[in-house]
């Protein structure tokens, strides 16, 4: 039998007095004699007493930061404070060694700039070992949840030649030769010649094809990649993020936002549940960072506090005409303190917007409904007064949009007519035309950001620092 153990669950049993081996990377080593190892298990480091004689003077010098060692020796209660055990080692092998003076990651503080731009390796820092394995336990609580509820995972593709969102902020997909553009009759680009005979781009949204799946098996979830080419430089927008999004058949407005509220109560008391001390220590580094910033700027919540606020208060439903009032009454509206003052109603909300009714009117989770036609998606059910749609976004403090999601246009002469408003072309679209023109019903849904809910419940700041490889404009290294 494997001796073998993850350092997680030695530091979580209190037995005592049992051989072990254990695997990981040296993170300090002290008087020649006390190795703080982690595997990346927990956060937490075992410290493991080396028998200086077993090993050569060549051996002890090999062991330095970021050095992948093994050991092998008897589970002990620790003679020193911060521990409740340590590791009697009989052997110690250096597996990997990591010279000193050319490895970056020394055992001080690092600037979250400089980690970002050896992302290779910052893997192996407290903070983002927290952040992984709480992204982790975030991915697995959404695929839980929908498993229960009996919603089937819904593999979308990738590569598609539709643009459900509209707005145009697609990498085209293409094996065409750049220096030899194949061209048709009237000077535009022949894309038959392409790869897929057809023009084709990575996906924006699995949404629509979510539809066809959710009228037939009724709940249906995507969970996967999406991309998209705006350029924005901010620390809440990705040019490739991972979207949740769920799509329930005979379902409306109201079923969709009690969906949603339930699944980010439910994703964020599992963290609390699963991950506490990458909480407690993701809490203490947020709360130093604040602690740089100027009062005003500061959370009034510590960040576990935040979390369980939101799961125990329902979130706050209003119209987006309600929210208009407010903001044209605010103070920040009045004295032109907004950048963009809002002038009438109409307008898209900018993200310092949605952040004023959230952190300083509401100071809670907010869903809006009903918004204008003309500033959202082609698909969305046009209401009775036909100038607002049954849209929903949520807005999260610190974060600002986290969820967009609507109720579907199940009309087909209705749909027919908004895609003509939108300029798109209803002859590609037959397929999910059909679905309106054979059992449609009732249908709603929404998408989920996870790298922002990420960010929600560790507290980063910068959604670069939320998955492990970043890519954004002028940024895809590794
Ligand atoms: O609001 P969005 O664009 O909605 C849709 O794509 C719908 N098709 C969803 C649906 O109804 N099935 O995007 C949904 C969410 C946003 O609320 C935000 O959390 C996230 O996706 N998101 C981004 N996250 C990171 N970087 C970006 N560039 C993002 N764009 C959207
Ligand atoms: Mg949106």
């Amino acid at each position: 039998m494997s001796l073998r153990k993850k350092i997680k669950e030695i530091l979580a049993s209190d037995q005592k007095d049992y051989e072990v081996v254990i695997n990981g990377w040296v993170r300090t080593f002290r008087n020649n004699q006390f190795i703080a190892v982690n595997d990346g298990s927990t956060i937490h480091t075992l410290q493991v007493v080396i028998d200086k004689d077993s090993l050569t003077e060549d051996e002890i010098k090999k062991i330095n930061t970021g050095a992948a060692i093994k050991a092998q020796g008897t589970v002990v209660e620790s003679q020193g404070s911060g521990q409740k055990v340590e590791i009697k080692a009989s052997q110690v092998t250096i597996l990997g060694e990591a010279d000193p003076s050319k490895y970056p990651l020394q055992p001080k503080r690092h600037s979250l700039e400089f980690l970002r731009e050896i992302a290779h390796l910052r893997f192996r820092t407290n903070t983002f070992g927290a952040v992984f394995r709480v992204r982790h336990s975030i991915a697995f609580a959404i695929h839980k949840f929908f498993n229960d509820k009996g919603f089937y995972y819904l593999h979308t593709p990738i590569i598609t030649g539709s643009d459900a969102e509209g707005a145009g902020e697609m990498f085209q997909v293409t094996t065409l030769d750049l220096k030899n553009i194949p061209l048709t009759n009237d000077n535009e680009i022949n894309f038959k010649e392409d790869f897929f005979n057809k023009a084709t781009n990575l996906t924006v949204s699995g949404q629509l094809e979510a539809e066809l799946g959710a009228l037939a098996l009724t709940d249906v979830y995507t969970f996967g990649p999406t991309f998209r080419a705006e350029n924005s430089n901010t620390s809440r927008h990705l040019a490739e993020f991972w979207m949740i999004e769920p799509e329930m058949a005979f379902a409306d407005l109201n079923d969709d936002m009690d969906l949603a509220e339930e699944l980010l109560k439910y994703v964020i008391q599992y963290c609390i549940d699963q991950n506490p001390d990458d909480l407690d220590f993701l809490e203490e580094r947020l709360t130093q960072e604040e602690s740089q910033k100027p009062q005003i700027e500061r959370s009034e919540m510590k960040l576990i506090e935040k979390l369980k606020f939101c799961v125990e208060n329902d979130f706050e439903r209003l119209t987006y005409t309600e929210a208009i009032r407010i903001l044209m009454n605010s103070k920040p509206n009045k004295k032109k303190k907004f950048q963009y003052v809002i002038e009438e109603w109409g307008t898209d909300l900018q993200s310092e917007h949605e952040r004023y009714l959230v952190e300083k009117h509401f100071k809670k989770p907010v869903i809006l409904t009903d918004y204008p036609k003309e500033i959202k998606a082609f698909y969305m059910r046009l209401n009775e007064d036909d100038t607002t749609v049954r849209a929903m976004d949520i807005l999260f403090p610190g974060i600002g949009e986290i969820v967009g999601g609507s109720q579907r246009e199940e009309r087909l002469d209705v749909l027919l007519e908004r895609m003509k408003a939108f300029d798109i072309p209803a002859e590609e679209m037959d397929w999910f035309l059909d679905t309106r023109r054979y059992g449609t019903c009732e249908h709603a849904g929404f998408g989920l950001g996870l790298e922002r809910l990420v960010q929600f419940i560790t507290g980063m700041s910068n959604i670069r620092d939320v998955i492990p490889f970043p890519r954004f404009p002028g940024n895809a290294e590794f």
